[in-house]
């Protein structure tokens, strides 16, 4: 049996959370007057609108989102035998220039050394410093290839500030492909809010988490098709969360409109170029984190099982009920995986744990 490897999975670190506690402005913690027991965490773009009582901005932040302990306590509760931890968003995105190289190295030295209070158990994306220059960046790359623990590097989706397509971002993806290092794409920032219109505030955060987010990554990554990224760097490789957004069922529709824009075919960029479906099976990988089957055959069908991997998103979307053990959320994304593979238990096993392994060198 293939051990249960979780690739989809948050935190927090100490050296973050006390750089949170001293912000004032998004993202920040903090306990408001009106319930000065709980913290709250305030991270995506609006949550801290002033006229939202304090009570319902952001989330609620205990320590599961900081306590290494209370990750091996969830994985335990869940089967899950080995983690790669990432730090959550909005990452570093939003520290100025000069202090960004400084906390990379900080928070990255802090989540290794977690890994190391339980070896086998736990492992990392390390977190870049995208608001500093490129050598700064690629740096920290050379650096986090050296971290016993580290196994690429996860990122949102802005980039040095333009995005994914950047072209200055080549010396980072040309370090990223010559140290063998995965980024875990995620997203942060959603789409904007006009987007969601006037009576967004009486929808909680569905519709910027099921809709933003997986819109976010999936213009993302097509912006890196275009962009002619991966024809650059053929070897880098990206784990793309939430199933990759909804690209799995849009390459088709991406693929067609590339070849009828007439814009791209007067540039000669319809021709020598690799196309998405190449890029899926090659370059891509996808998390299991969709909730569904129907989500996970689309994945499969785009990328291969084998390219497939579990993960839960711990510890956002906890059970509602106060006294629930075990996480529906979890249990939602188990479900989708045995019902997609009721007939072949040898990718069920992949999915669940064997592909991680493999890809990311997580053997004992
Ligand atoms: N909400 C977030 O802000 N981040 C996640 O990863 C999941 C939910
Ligand atoms: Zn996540």
């Amino acid at each position: 049996m293939a051990p249960i490897v979780d690739i989809h999975t948050h935190v927090y670190p100490p050296k973050y959370m006390d750089l949170l506690r001293s912000r004032t402005t998004v993202p920040y913690v903090r306990n408001f007057p009106d319930a000065p027991d709980s913290s709250r965490l305030i991270i995506l773009p609006g949550e801290d609108d002033p006229s939202m009582p304090s009570t319902s901005r952001g989330r609620p932040i205990g320590s599961e989102y900081f306590d290494i302990k209370e990750k091996i306590a969830f994985m335990d509760q869940h089967k899950i035998d080995k983690s790669v931890i990432s730090l959550a968003n909005p990452w570093l995105d939003f520290l100025p220039a000069e202090e960004a190289g400084q906390k990379a190295i900080e928070i990255n030295d802090d989540v290794n050394e977690q890994c190391g209070l339980y070896p086998g158990r736990l492992y990392f994306f390390g977190t870049l410093p995208l608001s500093a220059d490129a050598d700064t960046i690629v740096k920290e790359i050379e650096r986090l290839s050296t971290l016993k623990y580290a196994r690429g590097v996860i990122l949102g989706t802005s980039g040095l500030g333009s995005g994914l397509d950047d072209p200055a971002l080549d010396p980072v993806y040309a370090a990223l492909s010559k140290h063998n290092q995965l980024i875990f794409l995620h997203p942060h920032y959603g789409l904007p809010n006009s987007v969601y219109g006037p009576r967004v505030g009486d929808y909680g955060h569905v519709l910027h988490l099921a809709m933003g987010f997986p819109l976010e990554t999936t213009i993302a990554v097509t912006r890196m098709l275009l962009s002619g990224v991966w024809d650059r760097h053929t070897g880098l490789n990206v784990l793309l969360a939430h199933s990759g957004g909804t690209l799995p069922f849009l390459a088709g529709r991406i693929e067609s409109c590339i070849l009828h824009d007439g814009h791209l075919k007067a540039h000669g960029k319809t021709q020598n170029r690799r196309d998405v479906w190449d890029i899926l099976k090659t370059n891509i990988y996808l998390d299991a984190v969709i909730y569904s089957e129907v989500g996970l055959n689309a994945a499969v069908e785009a990328s291969g099982a084998d390219r497939l991997l579990f993960g839960t998103d711990h510890p956002f979307f906890p059970p509602l009920e106060e006294d629930a053990k075990e996480w529906h959320s979890v249990n939602a994304n188990y479900g989708a995986i045995s019902k997609a593979f009721a007939n072949s238990d040898e990718k069920a096993q992949g999915v669940l744990g064997g592909n991680a392994v493999r890809i990311l060198r997580l053997e004992d």
